[in-house]
């Protein structure tokens, strides 16, 4: 541990994969060790909250997962559901600074703008390049028919001030009453409206925007094995990550599984078990205070959500930790010095209750007759 910068050196020209199957790969990427370097050199005269931002010390690095189509993605991003306007722009410099690369959006968070001005002003200051960066936006089920796909899309480049996104996602198997203003449109009941636009022709038009080169891959979120099933059927373009909850309450072993037979990665977001904000029902278990967590946590002197991150990495699970904190933006990538043992593996594991802190059950979405929690998995 001495000369970690050496070690982190070695480690980022090793490209040896993880998993043998050359899946699993540690990035080349020179400029990002350079970065490390310039970050160790920082002085002891700092603050405690920027002694633990420098947690992505030279010892930190980014690894990579490649993707069906030879695409390589970083294991680890910053989610930024729930990530307030007014407070995301400053966490995405800040999570570019710390090293990250990778940064999940969507047109449904509202936040897409801001998001986009953090990029740009991290690639003017010249802390990192666009081809540098992988992002991901979903497309909203209000735009589900095959052109609105496609209009969906390029709103959120707009917003995000991008020519094109790294990956696209269906958000939801459900498609809901074309709408350009609300959401969630609802009738007089306050009900949700479906519409019958088919998974499949969404997918027609999740494929249109590859060739007109406004996204590099595609794939989905939150979808069950059938509509996988479905919509591998059809594909043209295979879908290269399904993008849904997962951490050690509900551990997705089948889904994963499923998914990984069939070259499809795994994407898990709420890796810290976070729920969303409005929920009305009284606070669920908060994941990083179980024991069973703490323990392990304790045992290689990091932090409980940095155990849950490591726990999807080991799987080969790309994580997707959502933070605005400088402090714990740092910390939830500083997950790459240190290896959870089988048997922590196996205790997390073990931890399974399928429990969703996610139901997407808000205006009578659950009625859908294909709502993707219908089955196991
Ligand atoms: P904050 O943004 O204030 O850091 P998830 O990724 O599972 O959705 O979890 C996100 C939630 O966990 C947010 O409430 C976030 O709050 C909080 N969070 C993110 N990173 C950490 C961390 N390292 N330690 C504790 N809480 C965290």
């Amino acid at each position: 541990m001495s000369s970690g910068v050496e070690q982190s050196s070695s480690d980022l020209q090793n490209n040896e994969g993880q998993s043998g199957d050359n899946l699993y790969t540690t990035s080349p990427n020179h400029d990002l060790y350079l970065h490390f370097l310039k970050i160790g050199e920082i002085g002891s005269n700092l603050t405690e909250e920027a002694k633990a931002f420098n947690q992505c010390s030279p010892k930190a690095k980014l690894d990579y997962v490649t993707l069906n189509n030879g695409a390589k993605i970083p294991i680890v991003g910053l989610g930024t559901w729930q990530s307030p306007p007014g407070e995301v722009k400053e966490a995405v410099i800040n999570a570019i600074d710390c090293g990250y690369r990778h940064l999940d959006c969507a047109y449904v968070y509202r936040n897409e703008e801001e998001v986009g001005n953090g990029i740009k002003q991290a690639i003017k200051a010249g802390k990192v390049r666009r081809e540098e960066l992988f992002i991901t936006s979903k497309c909203w089920l209000t735009f589900f028919s095959e052109e609105r796909v496609e209009k969906c899309c390029r709103l959120s480049l707009s917003k995000l001030q991008l020519d094109y996104l790294d990956l696209y996602l269906v958000h939801w198997p459900i498609p809901l009453k074309e709408d350009d203003d609300n959401i969630y449109p609802v009738d007089d009941q306050g009900k949700v409206v479906f519409s019958n636009v088919d998974i499949t022709e969404t997918w027609r038009g999740m494929e249109r925007c590859v060739e007109l080169g406004l996204v590099r891959s595609i794939g989905v979120s939150n979808f069950n094995s059938q509509q996988i099933e479905r919509i591998l059927k059809v594909a043209k373009i295979k879908p290269v990550t399904n993008q849904v909850e997962c951490h050690p309450y509900l551990n997705q072993k089948k889904l994963i599984d499923f998914c990984h037979e069939r070259g499809i990665r795994v994407t898990a977001y709420s890796p810290l078990g976070s729920w969303p904000r409005k929920m009305t029902e009284l606070d669920p278990p908060l994941l990083r205070q179980n024991p069973t967590v703490q323990h392990i946590a304790s045992k290689h002197n990091k932090t409980p959500a940095q155990v849950l991150i490591k726990y999807q990495i080991q799987r080969e699970v790309i994580a997707i930790p959502k933070s605005v904190n400088k402090q714990r933006i740092a910390e939830n990538i500083a997950v790459f010095d240190f290896e959870l043992s089988d048997e922590d593996m196996r205790a997390l594991n073990d931890l399974n209750q399928n429990f969703r802190y996610q139901k997407f059950d808000k205006f009578g979405l659950t009625e859908y007759f294909d709502h993707p929690f219908r089955v196991e998995f």
